[in-house]
């Protein structure tokens, strides 16, 4: 069953969305080369209990910290460690929290220094896919079109849709129904109704999309060694549009946006 939040619940979830946000912006900020991942999980892990909120990947099925961190050909469920980054690289910081019983779960990547333009087109091209994708977010879409949309705009540009990890939904738990892949083919399956909460996350590979699981049991690699781009937001389906919860700058009270990015003033007036 997919559930729908009430209102007072999804006041709650916009607050611990934009928490994510908030430290995801200031992880952004401090990618640099030289800093290390394990210094980025240290910062996160303090402003989210600062915040009064939880790690929420930290212990999760035994998972080690609380960010992950995927360095170049890593796709997603990188650990953090003590090496420096590269100019050059990119560095996927996936991270989510637990704030009054409701979570927040949101990804990007970042590059490092002066990255080559296959790599830089390789992000644009994953963000994009999840504009694209938060775009076929509305009341009576299928779950289906979200995922069509990211391969679509995926391949046109000659990369590829890591199959292995999906989307989820997403409210009083990290992982709730329904799995939302990012391929296959639109108006099938479920439909989308006001209230879900949704966690879309394309992983794009620049070679094949084949990855495996490393020997610590947690990050996955492409199998080809290409480079691998991970985005996320958690989106709430709403009678106006998508509600992007993890959007950067978006304060818990000015969050509405409407299909096309509408205006804070209007935005907050379409709210509730
Ligand atoms: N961000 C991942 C997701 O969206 C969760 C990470 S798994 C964990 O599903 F174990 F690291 F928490
Ligand atoms: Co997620």
């Amino acid at each position: 069953m997919i559930v729908c939040r009430s209102p007072v619940e999804l006041d709650r979830l916009r607050v611990a969305n934009a928490l994510v946000a908030a430290v995801l912006a200031e992880l952004r900020r401090l990618v640099a080369p030289g800093m290390t991942t394990e210094e980025l999980d240290a910062v996160a892990e303090r402003q989210i209990r600062e915040a009064g909120a939880v790690p929420a990947f930290k212990g999760y099925q035994g998972y080690p910290a609380t960010l992950c961190a995927s360095l170049n050909d890593a796709v997603v469920h990188g650990i953090p460690t003590p090496t420096p980054l590269a100019d050059g690289d990119i560095v996927s910081l996936d991270m989510g929290v637990v704030l009054d019983g409701f979570y927040g779960d949101s990804a990007i990547t970042v590059p490092v220094g002066r990255i080559s333009d296959r790599a830089a087109e390789l992000l644009r091209v994953t963000r994009e896919a999840l504009d694209l994708a938060i775009e076929q977010v509305r009341v009576n879409g299928h779950v289906s079109d979200i995922g069509h949309a990211v391969q679509r705009h995926v391949e046109a540009h000659g990369f590829s849709v890591v199959r292995e990890f999906v989307g989820h939904g997403i409210g009083a738990e990290l992982h709730e129904e329904p799995q939302i892949p990012n391929y296959g083919q639109p108006g099938r399956g479920s439909r989308l109704a006001a209230g879900m909460v949704l966690a879309i996350e394309p992983m794009v590979n620049m070679g094949k999309p084949a990855v495996k699981i490393l020997n610590d049991k947690w990050t996955a690699v492409t199998r080809d060694g290409s480079l691998s781009a991970h985005f996320e937001h958690t989106v709430a389906v709403t009678d106006v549009g998508p509600e992007v919860l993890t959007r950067p700058g978006a304060e818990p009270d000015a969050q509405v946006m409407g299909p096309a990015a509408a205006a804070p003033e209007s935005a907050s007036l379409s709210r509730g």
